[in-house]
């Protein structure tokens, strides 16, 4: 595709997140409808499903023949597949509210998140902040805060604070809680998006975590200038398919992190 035509596209996402954030603060303080999906704390509201809609609705309406995958189920009157498969053709990949807890108990922390891959390639990413009003977007090469673009100092891991998944955490999954000893510690913020944005804002080292693609996909391409890599836990491709532990670190990490692992390992021997 031209870059054009991903201009457009980009301006397009950019302008579908910001609606979608100004309709859920619109309806901040409503009373939402929840839904029990697989079990008592994976939940969805009424308003997860109209962002998925609006979203999909303003794609559909400008690029007719393009995929999506979707977190949410289709409505009725939204029926058309939105589980299509990230490596086939040109799909959008959206989060309505990524934190639908945090949303839900807090009101706070919560993100909604909409990414661009032609053939499993990430080509645009956005999220944004709804609460703090923070847009970030980019397009693999570059990444934006709102109209500054954002560069990242990596600090050592001494100095810094890791983003986790709590259950992870507390099992020593991939040897997270070893590596957790030589930090500064761990927060466990509840949103990925919003870990992803705590990374672009230098506030985390990076992340561990058990996803799907839909809530990786917008960070990915956002990480992606500044030589981050989002992996399965020994550092292999995610298959972009179903939830898999994974981590998003910098790539010059990886041994590191590798070397962790093989130490708790050799400790639970
Ligand atoms: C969840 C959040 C959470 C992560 C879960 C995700 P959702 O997304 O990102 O931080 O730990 O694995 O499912 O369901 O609120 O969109
Ligand atoms: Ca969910
Ligand atoms: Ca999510
Ligand atoms: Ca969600």
């Amino acid at each position: 595709m031209s870059e054009i035509s991903l201009k457009l596209k980009l301006e397009l996402a950019k302008k579908l997140v910001r609606e979608a954030g100004d309709f859920l603060l619109a309806h901040l303080t409503d009373t939402v409808e929840i839904t029990e999906k697989s079990r008592f704390d994976d939940l969805v509201t009424n308003l997860d499903k109209a962002v998925q809609m609006q979203v999909i609705a303003g794609i559909r309406a400008a690029y007719p023949d393009d995929y999506f995958l979707a977190e949410e189920d289709a409505d009725s009157d939204n029926s058309s597949d939105v589980k299509h498969d990230i490596l086939d053709g040109n799909v959008w990949v959206l989060d309505p509210i990524d934190g639908t807890t945090n949303f839900i108990v807090q009101r706070d922390d919560f993100a909604v998140m909409l990414a661009y891959y032609e053939n499993g390639i990430g080509k645009i990413g956005v999220i944004l902040d709804v609460i703090r009003g923070n847009l970030y977007w980019g397009d693999g090469q570059k990444s934006y805060k709102n109209d500054r673009q954002i560069s990242l100092v990596q600090k050592p891991l001494r100095e810094s604070l890791l983003g986790v998944n709590t259950y992870m955490y507390r099992t020593n999954v991939g040897g997270l809680l070893d590596l957790s000893f030589d930090t500064l510690g761990v927060r466990a913020v509840g949103s990925a998006g919003i870990d992803y944005v705590h990374i672009l804002d230098g506030k985390i080292w990076g992340y561990f975590s058990n996803l799907s693609p839909w809530d990786y996909a917008a960070g990915s391409v956002l990480l992606a200038p500044f030589d981050f890599v989002t992996v399965q836990l020994d550092g292999s491709p995610l298959d972009f398919k179903g939830r898999q532990m994974m981590m998003s670190v910098p790539k010059n990490q990886l041994a590191i992190i590798a070397d962790y692992q093989a130490k708790s390992n050799e400790k639970k021997k």
